[in-house]
């Protein structure tokens, strides 16, 4: 995604045709027009999602699955719709496949529970990166601390890279799963997930891929990545919060027990033994986010209807503008060089805590993230407390990068 030149602009790709399907993006802040770069911590919504949350909320609303009667079938039938598109989106082989739940971090922790823990025996392993996000780290030691396994990390480098052979080094005969981000949220890295992936699966490793960074800003496609798990948060890419998928191949979700008890996950009660429906309900107990899953059928279907090409290269154009303008502002470090990044960029000023950059950006009408990032080890490896971070979209601008730059520069000087 990276290294296009300016030249390369996509010169169809309409940003402010698209800028005005986001209300929020038209709104004043401190008296400024809003430049929202805190993409990479929750994305906002375009018309097409409040409409169809609205039109559920006004007219559809009723408990899924449970009723015969017309509202009841309504909810239902758009609940049941959204994972239809979710399927075609991510290209899985079937609905038993997509798990709704709450967002990443509620999907890891099913696999840690419901996959890895009646399966770890003391002494396996669980490998990860030195790159992921508290949600890729935290559900693994917990699961070790449970069954005694261990939990194993692989390194990265200076830029911010994982690199192959690092993980390779990791895998052992006793690792029973490698979980990896598939972008990192606090640098932008892309990782190399196909041959990762790859390298796992040659060696019988069950995988587990964090994309909750990846799919707002690439097409993912599960048969071609062929991973075992991937997860994603509907919020990150333009749907609601609340909401996200579990991807799992259909042999492992079959084999794995449920992870929380009732509600949609039963068919029979008694009080001698439970019977536990199929695939998706095993994994989906009690009464669901069902607005929210509208909603984040109604964001698949804006982002399916995208010409996603030239949103990928007017990312990259972003972010390429972003690492010059912004590599021109002395005591600037940016962090996280990797040769494949998302449109995100993380960095420090000398002399400025991370958070008056960003308190003082406000003022500017600028939203950034300051801060760790929930990925502390990232920030240890860096020996940094914090980070600026931007994190952009394909409805953000040229101009309001350049407006980043310039609110930088104003900070530095007023800290100098
Ligand atoms: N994980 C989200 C972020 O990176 C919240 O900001």
């Amino acid at each position: 995604m990276t290294n296009i030149a300016l030249a390369d602009r996509p010169l169809n790709f309409d940003v402010h045709a698209l800028r005005r399907q986001f209300p929020v993006l038209a709104r004043m802040v401190r008296g400024k027009p809003l430049a929202f770069l805190d993409n990479g911590a929750s994305a906002q919504r375009p018309n097409a999602v409040i409409d169809a949350v609205d039109d559920y909320e006004r007219h559809h609303h009723a408990n899924i699955h449970r009723g015969v009667h017309t509202l009841s079938q309504e909810a239902t039938a758009l609940y049941e719709t959204a994972r239809d598109r979710l399927v075609e989106f991510i290209n899985a082989r079937s609905r038993h496949e997509i798990i709704f739940v709450r967002g990443t971090t509620e999907a890891i922790n099913l696999v840690a529970q419901s996959y890895a823990r009646p399966l770890l025996k003391p002494g396996d392993e669980i490998l990860i990166t030195h790159l992921e996000h508290h949600a890729n780290i935290v559900p693994w030691q917990m699961v070790c601390e449970q069954t005694g396994a261990n939990l194993v990390v692989a390194p990265i480098d200076s830029h911010g890279e994982v690199h192959e052979e690092a993980v390779v080094a990791g895998m052992s005969p006793r690792t029973r799963l490698f979980a990896c981000a598939h972008v990192s949220n606090a640098l932008g890295t892309v990782l190399p997930i196909r041959r990762l992936i790859a390298a796992a699966k040659a060696r019988g490793i069950t995988t587990l891929i964090d994309g909750a960074q990846a799919v707002p800003h690439m097409p993912v496609d599960m048969r071609e990545l062929d991973c075992d798990f991937y997860a994603f948060s509907g919020h990150k890419m333009f749907g609601p919060t609340g909401v996200g998928v579990l991807y799992g191949r259909e042999q492992l979700l079959e084999r794995m027990p449920p992870w929380q008890g009732g509600g949609e996950m039963i068919l029979a009660v008694t009080f001698a033994k439970t019977t536990y429906n199929s695939l998706p309900n095993k994994f989906e107990a009690g009464t669901p986010n069902i607005s929210g899953g509208v909603g984040f059928g109604a964001a698949v279907d804006f982002l399916s209807r995208m010409d996603r090409d030239a949103a990928q290269r007017h990312e990259a154009a972003l972010l390429e503008h972003a690492t010059a303008a912004l590599s021109r502002i002395p005591e600037l470090r940016i962090v996280g060089t990797a040769g494949e990044k998302a449109s995100l960029v993380s960095f420090t000023v000398a002399g400025v805590h991370p958070h008056d950059l960003g308190t003082i950006l406000d003022e500017d009408g600028i939203a950034i993230r300051t801060g760790h990032h929930c990925a502390m080890p990232v920030m240890d490896f860096f020996k940094l407390p914090a980070t600026a971070r931007a994190s952009f979209a394909f409805y953000n601008t040229f101009e309001e990068i350049d407006r980043l730059a310039a609110g930088v520069e104003r900070a530095r000087k007023l800290f100098a």
